[in-house]
């Protein structure tokens, strides 16, 4: 089994490019099929979740032409099928949002239910709830959930709690529906926002996307558009965080500054130095950081799937750090694996007390899912000695070329299949 090997201790230094946001390509995708005209899409990451929800669009007879590695031109005019089933799409979360486009363009669609990292119970009664004011049935059996409407018209809509997925959802099924949707206590992360803008550029008609409230007027039809995914503000986030831990200067480039404004913040909080430009940042950290709070929040505060990679800078802080988790109840999974390599973490319903202590070491550990796999592999890179992480490819739903990257900044990172690989890891590490 794939594992990845690393030799901790160097710093980061240096320059990394980062992708297309995961969280909007999968939206952005799905809603691609909307029109009959042909979508081109650019800066698409290249991760196992786009490649497997590309793989369900072409299911249903939807053409897929791959121009390059990050640009994709998606044709959804001869859809065959409304149902999206079968394995691999149950192992992604954003395999729903096929439900919203297809219930938006064919007024039906069944779409096996959602998997995803397993980070708490992430109910989808928000998206159901708003699929039935705009008029349709929905109904789940089989562990399909199907939605259908004669018409769809628009509706009023609160959320009862702040998602970016039934957002987006409903955001989908709503650009098409007859009259106005207004969706109030929206989410309004950046992926929300780009959604919006690339229906917009496809003939939909929304305002307010970036706001607590979304207002959508239908329109007959949408047609072909070509269209950039922003910056992964979580990549970019990790890489940054990645700096901090191994006492690294790290510059992101082609990123959104104004996106990473809570990490940055957090950063500095600690004692790190960042700096700003048009698309970059630059984190260097050159001494011992400081312990402080931290509550994950809706955007603009600070995101839920940074809150491992916090923790594992906090782990190595001096003095006693508190991390609340306000949005997953079961997102401390990797505190047992951090346990391992050292770190003193007591863990009381959804708060992490974290008493820093001075470094990591190196041990045999598992990512319980994506981001907190990706917060354990920069552990690894602060930690003496090697660790090995299993399960890796719940980071590669997420992060493209992740050891590469790390490698160009310095980092000894590796995949190993076997025994063998490992101890030539080992051997050349030293
Ligand atoms: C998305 C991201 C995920 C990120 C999360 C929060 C994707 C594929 N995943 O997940 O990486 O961690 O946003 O930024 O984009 N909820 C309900 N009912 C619903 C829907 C959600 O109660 O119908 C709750 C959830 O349990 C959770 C909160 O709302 O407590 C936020 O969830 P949501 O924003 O929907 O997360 P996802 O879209 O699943």
């Amino acid at each position: 089994m794939e594992q990845y090997a690393i030799k901790g201790g160097n710093p980061l230094v240096g320059e990394v490019e980062i992708g297309g946001a995961k969280n909007a390509a999968l939206a952005i995708l799905a809603a691609s099929v909307m029109t009959d005209e042909t979508v081109l899409i650019e800066n698409m990451p290249d991760v196992r979740d786009t490649n497997v929800l590309l793989q369900a669009m072409e299911s249903i007879g939807v053409i897929i032409e791959r121009v390059d590695r990050h640009t994709v031109k998606i044709n959804g005019a001869h859809i065959n099928g409304l149902v999206i089933d079968g394995d691999y799409i149950k192992r992604i979360r954003a395999g729903y949002y096929l439900l919203g486009a297809l219930l938006g363009k064919y007024k039906k669609a069944e779409v096996a239910f959602p998997g995803g990292c397993n980070i708490g119970s992430r109910p989808i009664d928000q998206h159901i709830k708003g699929f039935k004011a705009l008029g349709a049935n929905v109904d789940i059996a089989h562990g399909l959930i199907k939605a259908e409407a004669e018409h769809l018209r628009g509706g009023h809509i609160y959320m009862d709690v702040v998602t970016v997925g039934a957002t987006m959802n409903v955001m989908m099924a709503a650009v098409m529906a007859e009259g106005q949707t207004i969706i109030e206590n929206a989410a309004k992360e950046p992926h929300v926002v780009d959604l919006a803008n690339f229906l917009n550029s496809m003939g939909a008609n929304i305002r307010g996307a970036g706001t607590d409230v979304i207002r959508i007027k239908g329109v007959q039809k949408l047609h072909g558009t070509e269209y950039t995914i922003i910056p992964d503000q979580i990549e970019a986030g990790t890489f940054m965080f990645a700096a901090a831990v191994t006492r690294g200067d790290v510059t992101v480039k082609n990123v959104i500054p104004k996106h990473l404004e809570s990490i940055s913040a957090k950063l500095i909080e600690i004692g790190c130095e960042v700096e700003e430009s048009d698309d970059a940042v630059r984190v260097v950290a050159s001494k011992r950081l400081n312990h402080t709070q931290v509550k994950t929040l809706p955007y603009p505060g600070f995101p839920t799937d940074m809150q491992p990679q916090i923790a594992v800078a906090l782990g190595l802080s001096s003095g006693t750090s508190i991390v609340t988790e306000s949005i997953f109840e079961n997102r401390f999974k990797y505190v047992d694996e951090l346990t391992r390599m050292g770190a003193s973490i007591k863990v009381e319903s959804n708060t992490a007390i974290i008493d820093g202590v001075d470094r990591y070491t190196g041990a045999s550990i598992t990512a319980p899912d994506l981001r907190a796999g990706a917060a354990l592999v920069i552990a690894g890179l602060a930690a003496e000695g090697i660790t090995t992480i299993d399960e890796i490819r719940y980071i590669e739903r997420g992060y493209e070329d992740f050891p590469q990257k790390l490698r160009t900044l310095g980092a000894q990172i590796e995949v190993v299949d076997t025994e063998k690989d490992l101890q030539k890891f080992k051997l050349r590490v030293g």
